[in-house]
């Protein structure tokens, strides 16, 4: 059975609870405070600490304590009742019994100040003080556990490599540190591969060894994040070959532990020179001072954190005094601090105190290194005025203080008792990107991808376009600035918005200036060709660019024949080849009918001639009756049947007729390729001459693209946007003659709306058909490291929608022109005009012109016929 001793130091203890808060204040009532001595935790030791401790305390009242006093319980095992009004509680107890003494203080709201074992991950540092102690060269795991419960790095997997100094005992104790469960979830474990390397001397096969190891880690499945414990010539030995294999790079970490230097050794400004652009390294290495007057051990830690506990306290009381002092008794009652202000405020005092003060332990401390590596190099170009054709004023503008080296930037501390202490973060660019450089970033004018907006006196004062958004998200995510420059030597025009050829002089300038690696990164839209300049990498695609073609826009055909369409004109044949067969045959079937004979009437007039017949069957067909219908039924039935066509041929024509008003009749559209090239003889067409298209089809081998080509007329000046010059040419041949122009369908609609704008017409209309998509991209210098994390970033922007938007942005306004580019349309309340009217008069016109024609023939016919009785009637006259 446990057996707690109570002792009580102070003896004047006064209880007073003031209002509905269960705590005393500072003022009425001295601090209690529980100090927890786990006996099986120190075993043998115990005895001896309890009497150092109490020793140590009685002389902190005595003498550090200026204002009020403070109530001593010890106890020794962890579960206590921590229902007495405790302000804080000190304990000495293994890692677990620490961490349930922890949760219980928590509920409680006390601040909890820990001494534990080494390998114990830190209580929050936000409730509670751990300090871990541990015999010095024994630091190591402690050391990346405290890095990783500080989330100095967010790993879901590492790689521990380590050579020989490192025993198995050890390697065990890093692996469980960095693989064991912590309460805490935002905390999660890594799963860890282990490899160790032999510990060479010879160079040579030390070089060899890790090359071995090294080359054959299959980074896919084990991440990219190394921890590598190393004593420092193997370190160097193992970044150059890291190096070598291209291990690291913009993806990977590496942490290097160094512990076999110390506090004069330790040095490690001379890898300056070996860090290359783009890499994540972090070292940690071991500063530990072997000075005599170094302190150490179980009761330094008492007597150090018990002083800050102390002296916080005294603070607390002393401030609590002061603020009671100057109000009266009901609003101290009102604005007195909550157990929790006061634990944190005593937590915030001791841990102030402690990092100023402390000094057991603080020999055995370990530095942490990191290289600021990215954007370093491109710092001398962000200074080069030669290429950005800017003039600067002098040379100490902002830019001069730039130029530096890759640093090595002091990013932390650690010793036992507080653990790691960060100035900055221990990845500072997995963390904080390029950490705000400047980088060199080369554009040109080039809409709708990039605009470059100058004020009256032709100063660049804002840029904009789909391109410069990719870059303002880039650099707020990787927190750098742009700073942007102009190809040189090109003569700049902003004023138009042209939509520029590929091969333009500011295009070949920038490339070049890429090339030679004077800029991180182009910010224009270059196409993916399959065989790219050398000293360059594209990016992603930012943007696919179909071609397709610009014809005039299919106009309604004439209507002055409307009356003819219902039917084809083999129908009206047929319908004039059975008017005329059916005269003769009512006819023929009217006169050969013995029906009149036989009931001795005569058949008069009407039918009896041919001429009549022919008369009755049309007037029938225009559904007027005659004046005599056939009395045989032989006769009846063929006028009867004939009535039955006509009822047909007059209702279907009719209905039809309605349909054909409704619904205008336009040209056949041309939307495909394959239609264009089919109407070589009708339509001829024009490709913008050194176009990603013309190569493109110059390699394709489909029939219709080789047509394509081949019978394309090549444009040297590209229709540029302003209808300046050859561009007016070209679409003044596309409206009026049957021309099309193949080019980008970006820039086809920009053409339009340009066009619609200026004339208020829609004249023109695009194909159906999208052909030989160009891919356009940013570019970076060839084997820039960053060019796995802009597409990274290009990718993600893509995925979230975020560029498809921004463009859409920049797309010419959908107008009325937009809507049904070549389909029929469809005219919803159509009012018959006179157009649809004028083939009827033409009909009417038609009918009198014969009529006067046949009038005069028969005056003729009739003067003739005169004549010749006049001839023959003539007497003999001699
Ligand atoms: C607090 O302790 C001091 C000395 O330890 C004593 O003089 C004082 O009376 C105590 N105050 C209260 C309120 O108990
Ligand atoms: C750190 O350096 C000191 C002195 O050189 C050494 O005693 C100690 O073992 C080193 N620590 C580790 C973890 O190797
Ligand atoms: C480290 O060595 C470099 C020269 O190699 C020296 O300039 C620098 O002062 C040294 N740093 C420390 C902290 O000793
Ligand atoms: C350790 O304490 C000494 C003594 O004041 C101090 O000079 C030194 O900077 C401390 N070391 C660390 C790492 O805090
Ligand atoms: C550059 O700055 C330094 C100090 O900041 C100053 O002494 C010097 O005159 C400046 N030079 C010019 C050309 O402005
Ligand atoms: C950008 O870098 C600076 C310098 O390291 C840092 O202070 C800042 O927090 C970073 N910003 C972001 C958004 O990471
Ligand atoms: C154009 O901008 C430049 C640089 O900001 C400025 O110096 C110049 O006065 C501006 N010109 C006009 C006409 O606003
Ligand atoms: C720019 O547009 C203006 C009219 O808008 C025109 O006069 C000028 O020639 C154009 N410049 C170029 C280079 O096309
Ligand atoms: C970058 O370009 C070089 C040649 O210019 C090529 O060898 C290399 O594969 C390219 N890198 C990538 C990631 O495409
Ligand atoms: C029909 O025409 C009238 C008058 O022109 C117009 O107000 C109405 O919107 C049209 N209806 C449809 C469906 O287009």
């Amino acid at each position: 059975m446990q057996v707690w001793t109570a002792v009580v130091v102070s003896l004047c203890v006064t209880w007073r609870l003031v209002g509905a808060e269960d705590f005393p204040s500072l003022i009425t009532a001295n601090g209690s405070i529980a100090v927890v001595l786990d006996r099986q935790f120190l075993g043998e030791q115990y005895q001896l600490v309890l009497d150092q401790v109490k020793d140590w305390v009685r002389e902190l009242a005595r003498v550090e304590l200026k204002h009020g006093g403070v109530v001593v319980h010890y106890y020794s095992w962890t579960t206590i009742s921590l229902k007495k009004g405790f302000i804080a509680v000190f304990s000495i107890a293994s890692c677990q019994d620490t961490w349930t003494l922890f949760s219980r203080t928590e509920e409680e709201e006390l601040l909890l100040f820990a001494l534990t074992e080494a390998d114990c991950p830190r209580l929050p540092s936000d409730a509670a003080i751990t300090v871990s102690y541990m015999e010095p060269g024994h630091e190591l795991p402690q050391i990346l556990l405290d890095l990783r419960t500080t989330k100095a790095f967010h790993w879901k997997s590492a790689v521990i490599l380590h050579d020989d100094t490192l025993n198995r005992d050890m390697v065990s104790r890093v692996v469980q540190s960095l693989t064991s469960q912590i309460d805490d979830e935002d905390v999660p474990a890594i799963s860890v591969t282990v490899f160790k390397m032999k510990h060479e001397i010879n160079e040579y096969l030390r070089r060899k060894e890790m090359h071995r190891v090294l080359s054959k880690l299959p980074t896919r499945y084990i991440g990219n994040n190394f921890v590598a414990i190393v004593t420092s010539d193997v370190m160097s030995t193992m970044a150059e070959t890291v190096r070598d294999l291209g291990m690291s790079h913009t993806q990977a970490q590496w942490l290097y532990i160094v512990s076999d230097t110390n506090t004069h050794t330790g040095n490690l400004t001379s890898l300056i020179n070996a860090l290359h652009e783009g890499e994540n390294l972090a070292y940690m290495y071991n500063i530990t001072d072997d000075h005599p007057d170094c302190k150490n051990g179980l009761i330094c830690y008492c007597q150090e954190v018990l002083k800050a506990f102390v002296s916080a306290l005294d603070a607390a009381v002393q401030e609590e005094l002061e603020v009671a002092g100057q109000v009266s008794d009901e609003e101290w009652e009102a604005i007195k601090p909550s157990k929790l202000q006061r634990r944190n405020m005593l937590l915030k005092h001791m841990q102030q105190h402690i990092s100023v003060n402390s000094r057991c332990g603080n020999c055995s401390s370990w530095r942490a290194l990191a290289a600021d590596t990215w954007g370093a190099t491109y710092r001398a170009f962000t200074e080069d005025t030669a290429i950005s054709g800017r003039k600067k004023d002098a040379d100490n503008d902002t830019t001069s203080g730039v130029i530096e080296q890759i640093e090595l930037l002091q990013v932390g501390t650690w010793r036992p008792v507080d653990g790691v202490r960060y100035h900055d973060a221990l990845f500072p660019h997995v963390e904080h990107g390029f950490r705000g450089k400047p980088l060199p970033i080369i554009t040109y004018h080039n809409p709708p991808w990039t605009f470059l907006h100058t004020n009256e006196s032709g100063t660049i004062v804002s840029y904009s376009g789909l391109i410069f958004d990719i870059i303002d998200q880039l650099s707020k995510i990787k927190n750098f600035t742009a700073k942007i420059l102009l190809p040189g030597n090109v003569k700049h025009d902003f004023s138009n918005d042209t939509v520029d050829s590929m091969q333009s002089e500011s295009a070949l300038a920038t490339l070049s200036a890429v090339a030679r690696g004077q800029a991180a990164l182009a910010a224009a839209a270059f196409t993916i060709l399959s065989d790219p300049m050398p000293g360059i990498n594209y990016t992603v695609p930012v943007s696919t660019q179909p071609y397709c073609f610009m014809i005039a826009r299919p106009r309604e055909l004439s209507r002055a024949l409307l009356f003819m369409l219902p039917f084809t004109t083999d129908t009206w044949l047929c319908l004039g080849f059975a008017v005329i067969l059916m005269g003769p045959t009512l006819y023929i079937i009217h006169r050969l009918s013995p029906y009149y004979e036989a009931m001795g009437v005569t058949p008069q007039g009407g039918l009896s001639t041919i001429h009549n017949c022919l008369w009755y069957i049309y007037g029938a067909l225009l559904q007027q009756g005659g004046m005599y219908l056939p009395r045989a039924d032989s006769g009846r039935l063929v006028v009867g049947t004939w009535w039955l066509v006509v009822l047909v041929v007059v209702t279907t024509y009719s209905g039809n007729l309605v349909a054909f008003l409704t619904f205008p009749k336009q040209e056949q559209p041309v939307t495909t390729v394959a239609e264009l090239v089919g109407q070589r003889g009708t339509f001829t067409w024009s490709i913008r001459k050194g176009s990603y298209l013309e190569s493109e089809l110059k390699n394709s081998d489909e029939q219709k693209y080789v047509t394509l080509l081949k019978g394309a007329e090549l444009l040297t000046s590209s229709p540029e946007i302003g209808l300046a010059g050859s561009g007016a040419r070209v679409l003044h041949r596309v409206r009026t003659q049957r021309h099309a122009l193949v080019d980008w369908k970006l820039r086809l609609s920009y053409l339009m709306r340009e066009d619609h704008l200026r004339t208020d017409t829609c004249d023109f209309s695009l194909s159906a058909e999208e052909f030989m998509a160009e891919q356009v991209a940013l570019i970076v210098p060839s084997g820039s490291p960053y060019l796995s994390v802009i597409n990274k970033e290009i990718m993600r922007m893509h995925k979230a929608g975020l560029i498809a938007k921004w463009l859409s942005a920049y797309l010419p306004k959908k107008d009325r022109c937009w809507k049904s580019s070549a389909v029929a349309q469809e005219a919803d309340n159509h009012t018959v005009n006179l157009s649809d009217m004028q083939g009827s008069f033409f009909v009417l016109f038609l009918g009198f012109f014969i009529a006067s024609s046949v009038l005069l023939l028969e005056w003729l016919y009739k003067r003739h016929k005169k004549k010749s009785e006049e001839i023959v009637i003539k007497p003999y006259v001699e």
